[in-house]
């Protein structure tokens, strides 16, 4: 895949095993790059992906782990860098000596969950698990990555946004999920700031009302209400942002709505 920036690039997907990652995983595998997925709790759905990239003649491999508490993203880390260092040291046919965690050339934090409460009605519990899961644990991911990817003079990271957090707005039931995404922009310019001029890129898309694999009748229906076109996103069209924003190094610290010009 000559002339494909991507080409050869490692990658680690959080939340690559459904919905948005996994067309993201999928898309990047295509351009050469290898993968490994982490996703929740679904040996099924890892499986699945894994083995959908392995039949179009991509790599990948993966597991699984729940994000639960300050100390998920440490693990998730960990499990990766164990996990290249042995594919490393097999294709090299080396013995395993594991020096420096090994870190992705591409960050994907995918996973992000969700919850519709009125502002009047959220909890303390609430606050602290959607902004930890939205802001706070993509926040540390990427502070993580950051040293590395700065010294290896390359670098790329994609968040998700939600739906119309591309700007300060209000949300009648979303507010704490909203706070927390919106926030995520901060952090991509941030990025920018601090390690565009080392060959890294953050950026934030913000997808609209997307018919993922884990939205129910009721969820597609209100997306399709709320869509201008009267047809929901699929996540291809999301994932496909994604690999344009991957392989263009001049798009730095961008909040890129991907919604047709959805409100909710
Ligand atoms: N879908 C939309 O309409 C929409 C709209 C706007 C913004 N977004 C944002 O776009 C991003 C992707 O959304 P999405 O709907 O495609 O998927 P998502 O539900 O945020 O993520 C799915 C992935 O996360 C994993 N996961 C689920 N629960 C987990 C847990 N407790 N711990 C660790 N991993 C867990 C899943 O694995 P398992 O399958 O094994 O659980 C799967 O790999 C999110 O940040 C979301 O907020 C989505």
């Amino acid at each position: 895949m000559k002339g494909n920036p991507l080409s050869g690039k490692s990658a680690f997907i959080i939340g690559g095993t459904g919905g948005i990652g996994k067309e993201i995983a999928l898309l990047l595998a295509g351009s050469g790059v290898r993968i490994t997925l982490h996703g929740g709790s679904s040996q099924e759905r890892l499986a699945k992906t894994v083995n959908a990239i392995r039949d179009q003649g991509g790599e990948a491999d993966g597991f699984l782990s729940r994000i639960d508490g300050a100390d998920a993203v440490d693990r998730l880390f960990s499990e990766y860098s164990v996990r290249a260092a042995r594919s490393a040291s097999i294709s090299r046919g080396e013995r395993l000596i594991h020096a420096e965690p090994y870190v992705p050339d591409i960050l994907i934090y995918a996973y992000g969950p969700f919850k519709r409460v009125v502002l009047n009605e959220t909890s303390a519990a609430d606050w602290l698990f959607l902004t930890q899961q939205n802001l706070s644990l993509p926040g540390y991911a990427v502070s993580r990555v950051l040293p590395s990817m700065m010294k290896r003079k390359w670098g790329r990271i994609v968040l998700f946004g939600g739906t119309n957090t591309d700007t300060v707005r209000g949300f009648l039931t979303t507010a704490a999920y909203a706070a927390a995404k919106t926030g995520l922009g901060v952090l991509a310019k941030s990025v920018a700031k601090t390690a565009g001029g080392a060959g890294v890129t953050c950026n934030v898309i913000c997808p609209g009302l997307t018919d993922t694999d884990y939205a129910d009748d009721a969820v597609r229906a209100y997306n399709r209400s709320k869509s201008p076109a009267g047809k929901a996103l699929s996540p291809k069209m999301v994932a496909l942002t994604a690999l344009y924003v991957l392989a263009n190094r001049s798009i730095n610290g961008a909040i890129i709505p991907v919604d047709e010009g959805a409100v909710v």
